[in-house]
């Protein structure tokens, strides 16, 4: 476990101030997809410590985040402790605000380390993910979604390709090397019924 975090970006991360390594993560995407632009409404979920709504804070964005755990305030984040899969966790995102231009969700499961239950668990969450989306993103905005790799992501990748315009999984290099997790990243948000 130590020898991990003393990887690269733990160390890039504490000398820029960025709550988590994941935060990179998030630069590396939206430098090569350009997902979040100034004056954007972001939702963030699963966002605990915080190191994604910093960096959306950074490039000009206004955001909402949720996450089961708490989380030490931001300038510029709103933050709802709460469950994504949880209908009253929806309704208070509504009382925030109801459309945003970008969602992006990094909740991980708890790893039970049986890959077969973490990838379960993590389609899951991105299936709730998915949910919020449908309900909250604008027109022609953005979607990133962490998911552990198993035998059900091309399923869910059939689920969320007719919303999009532009739609792939892709793994940022600050990702770790033998990580299961990948990113579907979608732009282009149809509203279909
Ligand atoms: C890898 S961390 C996110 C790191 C974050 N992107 C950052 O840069 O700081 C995953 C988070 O997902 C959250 N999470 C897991 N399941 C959740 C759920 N059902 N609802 C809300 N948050 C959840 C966890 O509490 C955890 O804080």
């Amino acid at each position: 476990m130590k020898k991990q975090k003393q990887d690269y970006y733990y160390w890039e991360a504490k000398k820029k101030g960025y709550r988590s390594r994941a935060a990179f993560k998030l630069l590396q995407m939206n430098k090569e997809f350009k997902l979040i632009k100034e004056n954007n409404w972001v939702l963030d979920l699963g966002s605990s410590p915080g190191g994604w709504s910093q960096v959306a804070v950074e490039l000009g964005a206004k955001v909402v985040a949720v996450d089961l755990n708490p989380m030490k305030p931001i300038e510029g984040v709103e933050f709802i402790r709460g469950d994504i899969t949880k209908e009253e966790t929806v309704q208070k995102i509504k009382e925030i605000r109801d459309s945003f231009d970008v969602v992006i969700c990094d909740a991980s499961p708890k790893i039970t380390g049986k890959w077969t239950i973490d990838h379960l668990l993590s389609i899951d969450l991105a299936k709730a993910a998915f949910n919020i989306a449908k309900l909250f993103l604008k027109r022609n905005g953005c979607f990133v979604v962490k998911v552990f790799q198993g035998e059900e992501i091309q399923k869910l990748f059939n689920e969320f390709k007719p919303y999009f315009r532009f739609k792939k999984f892709h793994s940022p290099k600050a990702s770790r090397k033998r990580s299961a997790e990948v990113y579907f990243i979608g732009k282009g948000f149809k509203k279909l019924l």
